[in-house]
């Protein structure tokens, strides 16, 4: 398998701490759809095409699990939780669950997540004449406060400036320790062990409380004893305190931070297409009342086009890792058993062979049966697909509408697109900073 010789590695660890978008890019252009690396260890595969992606999350998931650095580096945060899981029990939690993510559940928890937006763009957006408004910051507030309200019935608000700063730090950490080259022991003093432990301390606080909040509330005659959210769920599911803490700093990690970084580069691109916004408005104002969680399913069909066109374009899951316990064959070659697999969404939603003009933002080919699905998965595949795909669907719709039903999004004087930056999601550089107009009261 082509790919990097081991005196290029030096190199090849600094650009991928430098910039590891241009860097898959680049090795893919140069060496094919199967690329090695020789990391100490085990053998490294850049894996692009589709098939082969298919093989490891899907067709072959039971012998490709998630032990590998990526993984291990988050589960330094949130435990071994559904997403950092490499366990066989994962299928247990995610049992336990699963019904806090039904259609009913979500479609009652719509007004929720339309009253975070609300109350967020409330105090942020300008009244009288444009603004310009960083969407990032705004979009990141809205999505940890839609999963307190959404899955913990919970208010964050008093918690929300330590969680957002708690979750950002353990999150760079994350990153930082998932592009080291060797693992650092957990027990050294080093300066990010220090930090890590303290991102942890607060989130473990914080969980607690919500933990301890739940249980004091009294239940009423013949209701599920804790509640019919997630929460709740998992409380009353016999999972330990700490099993109960590692799942609800998964959501909070894995659900605020993905969420508010497809919104923003939604925003940023409704905002260089005016007439792709103008579409969304028009066709959001023509439903009977407030878009729910479940309507992006059927009834608003651009404005799902335009979020999946976002997300191929802005995965914010950039790459998922997998190793595998035993021998396979990818692109045609055999791979021994402790192979690692590092599939990159960003990559793949790029193939020119399945997506024409890919780096063009043309909802259009979403309208279009079928265009392009073997090659997209910024959700991931088979049986570890995101659980919070249609929250984090229905969120993106109920802001999007929020948004837009009272401002103009433009892009200010002297423009120009922050450049993607990959931390545990995509984000943009130094902010999106956008000009928000109020519409005229119609
Ligand atoms: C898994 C992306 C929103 C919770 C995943 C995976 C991807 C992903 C790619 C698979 C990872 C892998 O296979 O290694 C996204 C994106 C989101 C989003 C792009 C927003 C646009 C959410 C939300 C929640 C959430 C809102 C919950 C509140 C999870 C969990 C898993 C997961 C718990 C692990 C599932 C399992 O392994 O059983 N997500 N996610 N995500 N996501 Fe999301």
């Amino acid at each position: 398998v082509p790919g990097p010789t081991s005196t290029d590695m030096a190199r090849v660890f600094r650009s991928v701490r430098r910039d590891p978008l241009t860097f898959l890019g680049q090795v893919q252009r140069r060496y094919g759809d199967l690329v090695s690396f020789p990391v100490p260890g085990s053998p490294a595969l850049l894996v692009n095409d589709p098939d082969d992606v298919r093989q490891v999350l899907q067709t072959g998931a039971r012998h490709w699990g998630k032990s590998t650095v990526q993984y291990a580096a988050l589960g330094r945060v949130t435990g071994p939780g559904l997403l950092a899981s490499a366990e066989p029990n994962w299928i247990e939690h995610r049992r336990l669950a699963a019904p806090a993510f039904h259609h009913e559940r979500l479609t009652a928890v719509s007004g929720r997540v339309r009253s975070a937006a609300d109350d967020a763009m409330r105090t942020t957006l300008p009244t009288d004449g444009p603004g310009v408004v960083d969407v990032a910051s705004l979009m990141h507030r809205i999505g940890l406060d839609a999963v307190g309200r959404a899955l913990f019935s919970a208010d964050l608000g008093g918690h929300a400036d330590d969680l957002l700063h708690a979750s950002s730090q353990a999150a760079e950490i994350v990153v930082r320790l998932g592009r080291s080259i060797l693992p650092t022991a957990e027990w050294a003093p080093t300066r990010t062990n220090l930090r890590l432990r303290s991102a942890r301390r607060r989130l473990d606080t914080v969980t607690a409380q919500l933990m301890a909040e739940r249980r004091a509330r009294p239940s009423a005659p013949g209701a599920v004893p804790h509640g019919d959210d997630l929460l709740g769920l998992l409380l009353d599911s016999g999972l330990t305190d700490r099993e109960v803490r590692d799942e609800l700093v998964t959501m909070v990690i894995a659900g605020h931070e993905t969420v508010a970084a497809s919104l923003t580069w939604t925003l940023m691109l409704l905002a260089e297409d005016r007439d792709a916004q103008e579409r969304v408005r028009d066709e959001l104002a023509t439903l009977p009342g407030p878009v729910s969680l479940l309507d992006h399913r059927d009834r608003i069909p651009w404005t799902r086009a335009v979020i999946d066109e976002a997300l191929r374009l802005f995965p914010p899951a950039w790459v998922v890792s997998r190793r595998s316990d035993r021998d396979d064959v990818l692109g045609g070659v055999e791979v021994p058993a402790g192979t690692l697999a590092i599939i990159s969404p960003w990559l793949v939603h790029r193939r020119p062979d399945v997506w024409s003009d890919p780096e063009e933002f043309r909802p259009e080919r979403f309208l279009e049966t079928g265009a392009g699905r073997t090659a997209y998965l910024p959700f991931g595949q088979g049986p570890r697909l995101c659980i919070g795909r249609e929250l984090a669907l229905g969120e993106m719709a109920v802001v999007l509408d929020r948004l837009l039903a009272t401002h103009h999004v433009g892009l200010p004087a002297g423009w120009r697109r922050p450049d993607p930056e990959a931390q545990v999601a995509v984000h943009p550089r130094g902010g999106m900073h956008l000009e928000l107009t109020p519409l005229p009261v119609s």
